[in-house]
């Protein structure tokens, strides 16, 4: 069945290109949303004092993506901590929001909120989620020069670091490569080897948790340390843990185990089972300080919970 959900998620631009990549999505359109004159122009909603949002509205149908998987994508797009402002733009007009139009959406993305929340708070103890869930009262497409507009404009202004492309594509090749595969090795290991061959890290692999330990298994890059404790290192702290541990400086984190002294920074994101224990984690190493951040921590969540 065809469904929509509006997503303001800062300048329309980018973020009507993001959905455009999205399988399943059928249409995206750019306006303006939940502010309170009628057909609102570009310069009046620009005065900032329109109250509507830059809103991008995505058709998609439900039988080839879910509400909760879109607004898990929209989220790995944004900083929700941030108010009225995303990448260098600022004003009303960027907030973040998520608008439904249906009460049974409304229901699933109240529960993706509370765990969006949770992750920010696992993240930035001391932030709050700025991301408006609400209705949609009103939306009004934009002027035609705004649709497709970086189609239209290759190498025009984006506030979308570039990377969310490279992952929103790595992210649906990878699921489709995994389909019907039930062997989690063979899902480790075909993840590890995209992840590395798209992102060029210096090293993509897997621990899996085994007893007390956790134990090496599919990766890619040079030679790494065979098991790790609980606890120890990066790797057993963020299964202690159970929580994504982004390590801008390794020579910061104590306790850091270096497999190789050319790793500089890190992630580590844990996998759960079903009831929510960690199975496993996927650890990346890069030879540059600082190389991760939300978007990384985000896209490689949702690669995690693929695998
Ligand atoms: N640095 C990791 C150990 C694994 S290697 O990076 C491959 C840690 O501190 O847990």
């Amino acid at each position: 069945m065809e469904k929509e959900i509006y997503f303001a998620g800062g300048c329309f631009w980018g973020v009507e290109h993001f959905f455009k990549g999205v399988h399943g999505v059928t249409d995206v359109r750019c306006g303006y949303a939940n502010g309170i004159p009628d057909n609102p122009s570009y310069e009046e909603v620009y005065t900032d004092k329109t109250g509507h949002a830059e809103t991008v509205r995505v058709r998609y149908n439900d039988e080839r993506i879910s509400l909760q998987e879109l607004t898990r994508l929209f989220f790995a797009t944004i900083d929700p901590s941030l108010l009225n402002r995303q990448g260098h733009d600022e004003g009303t007009r960027y907030r973040t929001g998520v608008f439904y139009t249906s009460e049974d959406d409304a229901a699933v993305l109240r529960q993706e909120f509370a765990r969006q929340e949770e992750l920010l708070h696992q993240e930035m103890p001391e932030a709050a989620m700025q991301t408006e869930l609400l209705p949609l009262s009103k939306f009004f497409p934009a002027e035609e020069y705004h649709h497709d507009y970086l189609d239209k404009n290759p190498g025009g202004y984006c506030h979308l670091d570039f990377k969310v492309f490279v992952y929103l594509q790595l992210y649906q090749d990878l699921k489709a490569l995994l389909e019907g595969e039930t062997d989690s090795v063979a899902r480790m290991s075909e993840a590890a080897a995209l992840i590395a061959e798209r992102m060029k890290f210096f090293w993509t692999g897997f621990y899996r948790v085994i007893g007390r330990e956790l134990v090496l298994g599919p990766f890619q890059g040079p030679a790494a340390c065979l098991r790790i404790g609980f606890g120890r290192g990066v790797c057993g702290t963020s299964w202690k843990q159970a929580r994504t541990i982004v390590v801008p400086d390794v020579e910061e984190f104590p306790g850091h185990i270096a497999c190789s002294s050319l790793s500089r920074s890190e992630i580590v994101v844990p996998l759960f089972d079903a009831d929510g224990k960690v199975t496993a984690v996927l650890d990346i190493d890069s030879t540059s300080v600082g190389t991760f951040d939300r978007t990384d921590a985000s896209f490689l969540r949702l690669i995690a919970d693929l695998v």
